[in-house]
């Protein structure tokens, strides 16, 4: 007999060991950790704890889902009607009773209630994965048959020869901007640069940063004689705590010592000056320079520029959403 619980009738503890269903198939792949999960959910002011389920098989949990919808800080209109799957599974003996369709339904039918006219799978605030993993990709009939849609694609590039293939990598000649590490006392300049060029999610993501006692070296910034911030690109590393990383780092423990690049961003007013280029070379050099042997460069369609660094596709999603009016 199956039966649906709200994750707000189990203790954190059996929520956070949901992540052992999903591990036990894909962990190989995907290594959901206790601080990844608790980081995407209990950590994350948007995930709802009374609209995600667990579908529990005489006792025994058999799967989960995990909702969210987007309420740390409102950005303009953004996200409003939007709400979020995070991560569904069922495991794959109870696979084909039914389950996944009672607990997506769940789920959607909260959201209804909540006013919410948009669901994507994944890209949630502290997200798990931007859309359904290709090596998922068996299950996407699944969705479309649930009135779902798949759009576009995005990536995951990688580096995995950094010590071999990058020995130096050069700044381009043209260089006449300062790039450094970010420093706390660049906070100000940062946080006017991200409301003048990036006023939405990444906007919240800096806050957010600060807010968790971030300390500015997860920032790379490029800066003019005028000390105005023309450019960021953000990185992290193996040795980052969790609630400083961004999502280059999500599957940091695939790897041995990973660094982590993204996102990156200029200021309009500064494009087509090789700046990006050079904010790359510092920070592939730099994460170098303190350990990291492996690189990911997370939700990108930038390839070809990227190859320029020694990147190729590691990792490939499907964005899907479904319209509930
Ligand atoms: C996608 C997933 C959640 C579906 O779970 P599920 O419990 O097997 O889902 P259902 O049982 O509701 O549906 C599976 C199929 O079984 C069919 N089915 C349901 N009950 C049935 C029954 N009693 N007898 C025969 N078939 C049945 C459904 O109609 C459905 O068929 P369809 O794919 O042709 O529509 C599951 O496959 C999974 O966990 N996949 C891996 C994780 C994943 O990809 N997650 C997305 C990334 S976040």
């Amino acid at each position: 007999m199956t039966s649906y619980l709200k994750f707000n009738q189990l203790e954190k503890e059996e929520v956070l060991n949901l992540r052992n269903l999903w591990n036990d198939e894909l962990g190989f792949i995907f290594p959901i950790t206790e601080e990844l999960f608790n980081r995407n959910t209990y950590l994350t002011n948007g995930f709802l704890l009374d609209c995600s389920y667990v579908a529990m098989f005489d006792n025994i949990p058999v799967g989960f889902i995990i909702s969210k919808v987007w309420n740390t800080t409102k950005v303009d209109g953004l996200y409003e009607k939007t709400g979020w799957i995070s991560l569904i599974y069922v495991s794959k003996k109870y696979r084909k009773q039914g389950i996944g369709s009672k607990l997506i339904s769940l789920v959607e039918s909260d959201f209804k209630d909540l006013g919410i006219s948009k669901i994507n799978l994944g890209k949630d605030y502290q997200n798990f994965f931007p859309g359904l993993p290709k090596d998922l990709k068996e299950h996407l009939d699944w969705f479309t048959k649930r009135g779902y849609t798949a759009l576009y694609e995005t990536n995951d590039l990688v580096n995995l020869n950094l010590n071999q293939n990058l020995l130096n990598l050069e700044f381009k000649s043209d260089n006449k901007y300062d790039i450094r590490l970010c420093t706390k006392d660049d906070f100000p300049e940062l946080i006017r640069f991200m409301e003048k060029n990036f006023p939405g999610r990444w906007l919240v993501e800096l806050k957010d940063y600060i807010k968790n006692n971030g300390t500015g070296s997860e920032f790379v910034v490029c800066v003019n004689n005028k000390k105005r911030i023309c450019g960021f690109c953000k990185i992290g590393s193996y040795k980052t705590p969790i609630e400083l990383i961004s999502f280059s780092l999500t599957w940091r423990h695939r790897f041995l010592r990973l660094g982590g690049i993204g996102p990156l961003g200029v200021d309009s007013d500064f494009r087509r000056q090789n700046i990006a280029y050079n904010m790359i070379v510092f920070s592939v050099n730099y994460l170098k320079s303190i350990g990291s042997n492996a690189l990911i460069i997370d939700w990108t369609n930038l390839i070809s520029f990227y190859r320029k660094f020694g990147f190729e596709i590691w990792k490939t999603y499907i964005y899907i959403e479904k319209n509930l009016n």
